[in-house]
């Protein structure tokens, strides 16, 4: 199987790999995992109090190659996006953007679970609504 450059390059230089400080109320922290192979993505965002806007994020994952480069990619447009814009981050743009496989779409879904997930977090934390969860079917 070919993959495509972009995901060969955020797998052997993943951006954003870590961990912030989950206590903080302005941090989200998101943790899913696949079933259809059992990896986990940690993944957390940082949003600035006063704009609104995700200024840092970071993510974990235990996983295959197509996840974590998913992951990286998706850390790397939650910097700078409001908590709607990064709502609006569909698993398809991460496949269009890396050319993922068929096979490999569930990486994808993995890194926008964890992006809600995380926004959820932060939701919660600080008083509002948890978001409906809407599961993919793939
Ligand atoms: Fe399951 Fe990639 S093979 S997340």
């Amino acid at each position: 199987m070919a993959y495509s450059e972009k995901v060969i390059d955020h797998y052997s230089n993943p951006k954003n790999v870590g961990t912030l400080d989950k206590a903080k109320t302005n941090v989200g922290t998101g943790l899913v995992g696949a079933p259809e192979c059992g990896d986990v993505m940690r993944l957390q965002i940082e949003v600035d109090e006063e704009s609104g806007v995700i200024n840092d994020a970071k993510f974990k994952t235990f996983g295959c190659g197509s996840a974590i480069a998913s992951s990286s990619l998706a850390t790397e447009w939650l910097k700078g996006k409001t908590i709607d814009q990064a709502l609006a981050i569909d698993n398809m743009d991460i496949v269009e953007e890396l050319n993922l496989p068929p096979v490999k779409i569930h990486c994808s879904v993995l890194a926008e679970d964890a992006i809600k997930a995380a926004i959820n977090d932060y939701r919660v934390k600080n008083g509002l609504p948890e978001l409906v969860a809407e599961k993919k079917g793939h």
